[in-house]
């Protein structure tokens, strides 16, 4: 297994670099001007709707599409023009990714090591991916969430620093879902950088050092998913089930007060709000079940700032742009 900062890459500050990228089809401007640094060692996501431009920019990024202008630096080289040197030191797991039906997962990998001419410990890459009960079984006997750990397991035939996963989880259950996101975490454990693809937010929040939201070929805001909510989200607010008359009370602190699902919730300017309105809600005399803090997550903010989830998508997933 590779330590943290086992590769040469990993002195480095950045494993990608882009500047200004653009991608035009036609007259559809599918990546418009993207701009986004991802930091060696760190799981990097983009997140956004289908038809935001992730695959497109990913692709890019791996070599296989030719950016129409701007810069791109991966692992220090243009994809394009200088593949030779980083497709060693890469791995892909494209979008829906599929296999021959008849090749079992050992098939496979030991056919990717040929095809790299690398000699990985097949057995352990099939254990790491939680396949190794699998391992001679036809890929058209898999299960879905089977065959996206399949595919990371051949994108890491030839034990890559960088690895891009363009979304891993997409149409999995919760549970085949949650085990890729163990695989993902193991990755970063290893020391190696992580690209990936997400329109679930929640998958983005939970394992992303760094998120960019992405929507029609832009970049609307990069950051750590605290970052993000601590910028563009709304204050933490203080929510007290009981009384309804314990809102006037704590209106004349001098705090912004609203009713909400049938409690009361506050503003917190800071932490000492909290404290003060406690005290004002224990010697009010008026009756009080219970509070807690609510924070908005990633998805509240991604919902304000791109749009409402419209009915019938995926709980937690972000809904396809409107007008497409
Ligand atoms: N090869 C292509 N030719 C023409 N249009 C494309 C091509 N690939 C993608 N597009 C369009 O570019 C936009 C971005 O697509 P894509 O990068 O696949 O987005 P995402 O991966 O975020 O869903 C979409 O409007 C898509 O229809
Ligand atoms: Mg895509």
């Amino acid at each position: 297994m590779q330590e943290a900062g086992a590769w040469p890459g990993g002195t480095m500050t950045n494993s990608i670099e882009v500047s200004k990228l653009v991608k035009t089809y036609g007259s559809l401007r599918a990546v418009d001007g993207l701009d986004c640094d991802v930091r060696t060692g760190e799981v990097f996501s983009f997140l956004g709707p289908n038809g935001a431009g992730k695959t497109t920019t990913v692709e890019i990024l791996e070599g296989l599409r030719r950016k129409t202008s701007g810069e791109v630096r991966v692992l220090g080289f243009d994809p394009w023009t200088q593949l030779d040197q980083v497709r060693s030191r890469i791995g892909v797991t494209p979008q829906d990714f599929h296999f021959f039906p008849k090749l079992t997962p050992r098939e496979a990998l030991r056919l990717y090591a040929n095809l790299f001419g690398v000699k990985p410990d097949v057995d352990e890459l099939l254990a790491r991916v939680e396949l190794q009960d699998k391992a001679n079984d036809y890929y058209d006997t898999l299960s879905g969430g089977q065959h996206q750990k399949m595919g990371v397991a051949l994108a890491l035939v030839n034990d890559p620093e960088l690895l891009f996963l363009d979304e891993p989880t997409t149409g999995l259950d919760p549970r085949a879902r949650r085990a890729i996101w163990e695989v993902i975490r193991h990755l970063k454990l290893e020391g190696r950088t992580v690209f990936l693809t997400t329109h679930y937010l929640e998958e983005a929040q939970q394992l992303s050092d760094r998120i960019a939201i992405i929507n029609r070929g832009r970049i609307i805001a990069t950051g750590s998913p605290v970052d993000i909510i601590a910028r563009f989200g709304r204050p933490e607010r203080l929510r007290v089930v009981g009384d309804p008359a314990l809102a006037d009370r704590i209106a004349t602190l001098g705090l912004h007060v609203e009713r909400v699902d049938g409690a009361v919730e506050v503003e917190l300017r800071s932490k000492a709000d909290a404290l003060a309105i406690l005290a004002l809600v224990a010697s009010s005399g008026l009756r009080w079940d219970r509070f807690s803090i609510q924070t908005d997550t990633l998805e509240d903010v991604f919902i304000s700032m791109v749009g409402r989830l419209e009915d019938g998508s995926t709980p937690g997933a972000i809904p396809e742009e409107a007008g497409k």
